[in-house]
């Protein structure tokens, strides 16, 4: 399985997405402004790997601060936090990861700064261990819903990639083919960033896990020839009330199931489930620039100077939801409060 981010001597090396699948090549982020720009430039994307380069980022970035009380290296923090949070606004896991450092911090404020700078450094890398661990538990409650031989649709990317490895929605995938399932799986192209056949595509395939790549637009067709038996997608941000934020297109997919009464199911570690809002209609939605849409890499596809509306994400109502998988167990969507005192 390719490594997505990992902390190297000070630096936070980020496999770049942008290029992929025909460049493998790592970028060694030496600040955590070139972090937040990595992230905004969908170097690195995906909720739960974005999540883990916020903290990445901030443990670099305080390294640099000169202080001599926590006042002072709080201060110093305000700055980083800020740049980073404001890079993409639809993944609940940036906040979750600044909250997460921000929290251990007060609770060791009577540490030297140099102590705290060095804590920093080690819960970024506990965010990237305790990820992988979180997916493969997605990956054992999820696989329950996988039958031998049955073709499950996904869309965009919440791979390996798009977490610190093994993936959310593939999770399930994986923990199925190791029981010995025999599975396949259709991957949308998801238009306009082609996360699904740019990098779901590609990591499947690394992966010896079957995979037919899709036009957006065929799956409806697909699920009336009777092609398709399960969805599983991940998540950027789910409500309290199930209502589940994910790259756009998703939407429509969760409808075409309900159509075709096809289980709808959403992978979601608990670190993208936002309690503090109540329903979808509350989530931030990214709006991406209009080259994503008229390009593909230098190539234009449309008209000079054409409108473009380019929404990164939509939101699927927990209706069309038929279960959340997370690490600590399945919850339906009116069921997912029980999670919350769970934590
Ligand atoms: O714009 P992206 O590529 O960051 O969008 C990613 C997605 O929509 C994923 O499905 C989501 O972040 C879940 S990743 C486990």
């Amino acid at each position: 399985m390719v490594k997505t981010i990992e902390l190297v001597n000070g630096k936070v090396r980020m496999l770049d997405q942008s290029r992929l699948p025909l460049e493998v090549r790592y970028i060694d982020c030496t600040d955590y402004k070139m972090v937040a720009e990595g992230i905004k430039k969908l170097w690195i994307r995906g909720a739960p790997a974005i999540g883990i380069a916020a903290a990445m980022g901030v443990a670099i970035g305080a390294q640099e601060i000169k202080a001599k009380d926590f006042e002072e290296f709080s201060k110093g923090l305000e700055p980083i936090f800020s740049t980073i949070i404001s890079t993409r606004p639809t993944a609940v896991n940036i906040e979750w990861a600044i909250n997460r450092l921000k929290k251990l911090l007060i609770s060791n404020k009577e540490l030297r700064i140099e102590k705290l700078k060095a804590l920093l450094i080690e819960e970024a890398n506990n965010i990237l261990a305790e990820d992988i661990e979180v997916n493969k538990a997605i990956g054992r409650f999820g696989a329950q819903f996988i039958k031998d031989g049955d073709t499950i649709i996904t869309h965009c990317n919440a791979g390996s990639l798009a977490t610190g490895g093994y993936g959310t929605a593939t999770a399930p995938m994986r923990v199925a083919k190791e029981q010995g399932k025999k599975i396949r799986v259709f991957a949308d192209e998801t238009r306009p960033v082609l996360q699904g056949a740019r990098l779901t595509a590609w990591e499947l395939m690394q992966d010896g896990i079957d995979v037919t790549l899709i036009t957006d637009n065929s799956a409806g067709a697909l699920m009336k020839m009777g092609e398709i038996n399960l969805a599983i997608v991940g998540t950027d941000r789910t409500a309290a009330n199930g209502d589940v934020a994910n790259k756009i297109g998703t939407y429509s997919l969760a409808v075409l199931c309900k159509e075709h009464s096809i289980p709808f199911y959403v992978a979601a570690p608990t670190s993208s489930i936002d309690f503090s809002i109540s329903s979808g209609e509350l989530i931030p939605i990214e709006e991406r620039g209009s080259r994503e849409v008229t390009h593909i890499w230098d190539c234009q596809i449309a008209p000079d100077g054409v409108k473009v509306k380019n929404l990164a994400f939509d939101v699927t109502p927990a209706k069309y939801v038929t279960g959340i998988i997370t690490e600590k167990g399945v919850f339906s969507p009116e069921d997912l409060h029980k999670l919350k005192d769970m934590r």
